[in-house]
């Protein structure tokens, strides 16, 4: 199995990047740095919330669709952006087990260390398949391995497409198409609209387990560019823009901070200003069409558990 390489992103253009999102209006940084392996391990834990619905109703969605669809499609590999811990991962590789179909795996994903482990657990527990881990940040270019044997379902779990606002999450998707021959698919999870309580619930959890990875992000930010981010002094701040049908997560400075960030300078943030950290995007069926058909994808399956709380969404080529 070739080697995970390091944090994808590093020096220079971790700080240009730093330096734009924090000298905006609305400070704001970019959600792939809470993922470092606390950041994974805490994400996780937020999969076993109460609160989070989204993780267990999306697993049950697979449980029920996953057989059935692999056994049409019978895929070879199987490349997946933001594989994260590929817990529900193993249903569709169960599944193209079964089916006997199941050659090649690509996890792709920016958190470089937490994927090496899971890639080599993955190679153990599934000796006939070939796991290929890329570290790589998926809304830059990256290159799968050559030669991956066709036909590829490309897969993008979690609703984490939430977490790229409107024209990146068409971007995203634009490059995902690109790759895909006539019979290849994508494979799709999205966390529905719905009653603002029950989301803004799942992003609030009495555990504070949000609240941590959430301030995660300082950490590693601190870890990265030895910035001295002060991370208990931020509050976890998460609300729903009923407008933008999207939850944000903010981390609030209570009282003014003054940060020091080696090669780029000092940033400020006065009293009750905050950085955006996240935007976790909702969607309906009109939405995802309007972003398929944006990225050259047609929607082929779209199945919802009872309470319409979460789809699974099988696109193919336009
Ligand atoms: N797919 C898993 C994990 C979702 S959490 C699930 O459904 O439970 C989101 C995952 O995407 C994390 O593992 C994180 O490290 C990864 N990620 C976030 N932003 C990323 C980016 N820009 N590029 C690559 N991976 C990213
Ligand atoms: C990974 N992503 C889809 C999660 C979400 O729900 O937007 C990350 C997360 N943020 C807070 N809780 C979970």
């Amino acid at each position: 199995m070739p080697e995970a390489t390091a944090r994808p992103q590093a020096g220079g253009a971790l700080l240009a990047e730093l330096r734009e999102g924090l000298s905006r209006p609305q400070k704001e940084l970019s959600p792939k740095f809470f993922y470092d392996v606390r950041g994974s391990l805490l994400f996780e834990e937020i999969t076993r919330l109460p609160e989070y619905y989204l993780t267990r109703t999306e697993r049950a969605l697979l449980e029920r669709w996953m057989p059935r669809w692999i056994g049409e499609l019978l895929p070879a590999s199987l490349v997946e952006l933001g594989a994260g811990a590929a817990v529900k991962t193993r249903i569709i590789l169960d599944a193209m087990a079964a089916a006997g179909s199941g050659r090649a795996y690509v996890p792709v994903d920016v958190s470089a260390s937490f994927l090496r482990e899971i890639a080599e657990g993955l190679t153990a527990e599934y000796p006939t398949l070939a796991v290929h881990p890329v570290a790589a940040d998926m809304a830059e270019p990256f290159t799968l391995p050559p030669g991956l044997p066709a036909p590829v379902l490309h897969a993008f779990l979690g609703s984490t497409i939430g977490n790229f606002a409107e024209g990146a999450a068409v971007r995203l998707l634009e490059t995902v198409r690109r790759r895909m021959g006539p019979g290849d698919r994508f494979l799709m999870g999205v966390d529905q609209r719905k009653e603002v309580a029950r989301i803004e619930t799942a992003y609030n959890d009495a555990a504070g387990v949000t609240a941590e990875f959430n301030r995660n992000m300082l950490r590693v930010l601190n870890h990265e560019t030895g910035a001295d981010f002060d991370v208990d002094a931020y509050r976890h701040h998460a609300f729903y823009d009923r407008e933008r049908h999207r939850i944000e997560m903010h981390l609030v400075a209570p009282a003014p901070q003054t940060v020091a960030i080696p090669g780029l300078g000092i940033i400020r943030l006065d009293a009750g200003e905050s950085i955006r950290t996240e935007v976790s995007c909702k969607h309906d069926r009109a939405s995802v069409d309007a972003m398929f058909a944006a990225a050259g994808l047609a929607v082929e399956r779209w199945e919802t558990d009872g309470e319409g709380l979460y789809a699974l969404v099988l696109g193919a080529p336009a």
